[in-house]
């Protein structure tokens, strides 16, 4: 099922902390259901600064950078996690960006979703409710960041295998 064989794509969907303090879930999952994609995984994800960091790599040298990953962390909002989800099927990155709307809020279609609930701060940072992978290099990039093989329902990426030796792992008691 490899992204290149159809135009069948993957793509990271992250409802940011303002989404979830805004209580705005399950609008956006009912506008993302329009496209018809598959939910091939989904997670609630305490972000730490370094997952934040590499998330936004591109943007380390933008004057808006640290205010950006304190964002992504839940720092503005009192909420300190995000939703990770991945959309999968015909077109889905252009499929998801197009619900989700332009990046700047104010730029976007008013019946888009950041169009309907997102904001420019003060000082002048996007508050954008979602992020949507920009194209299929980024999605695989972001997925791999966000989610291991486990996560997935279906095989995405080539994957290996490793044995790790006295790994501590968390069982229910
Ligand atoms: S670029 O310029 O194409 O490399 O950037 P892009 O991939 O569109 O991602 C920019 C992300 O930074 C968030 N952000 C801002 N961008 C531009 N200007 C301001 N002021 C700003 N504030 C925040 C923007 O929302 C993009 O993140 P995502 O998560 O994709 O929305």
């Amino acid at each position: 099922m490899s992204s290149t064989q159809n135009s069948n794509q993957a793509v990271l969907i992250l409802i940011k902390p303002d989404g979830l303090k805004k209580s705005l879930t399950g609008n956006i999952l009912t506008r993302l259901s329009e496209t018809k994609l598959e939910i091939v995984a989904a997670k609630m994800v305490r972000v730490s600064k370094k997952l934040a960091e590499e998330h936004y790599q591109h943007l380390k040298d933008k004057p808006f950078f640290q205010e950006l990953i304190k964002y992504l962390q839940g720092e503005l909002h009192d909420r300190k996690k995000v939703m990770a989800l991945i959309y999968w099927g015909d077109d889905a990155i252009e499929k998801c960006r197009g619900l989700a709307g332009a990046t700047n809020p104010e730029q976007a279609d008013p019946t888009s979703i950041r169009g309907s609930y997102g904001r420019i701060l003060t000082s002048g940072l996007f508050e954008n409710v979602i992020h949507v992978s920009s194209n299929v290099s980024e999605a695989e990039r972001e997925i791999k960041l966000w989610f291991s093989p486990a996560e997935i329902i279906v095989d995405l990426y080539p994957k290996k295998e490793t044995v790790f030796k006295e790994c501590k792992k968390q069982e229910w008691a």
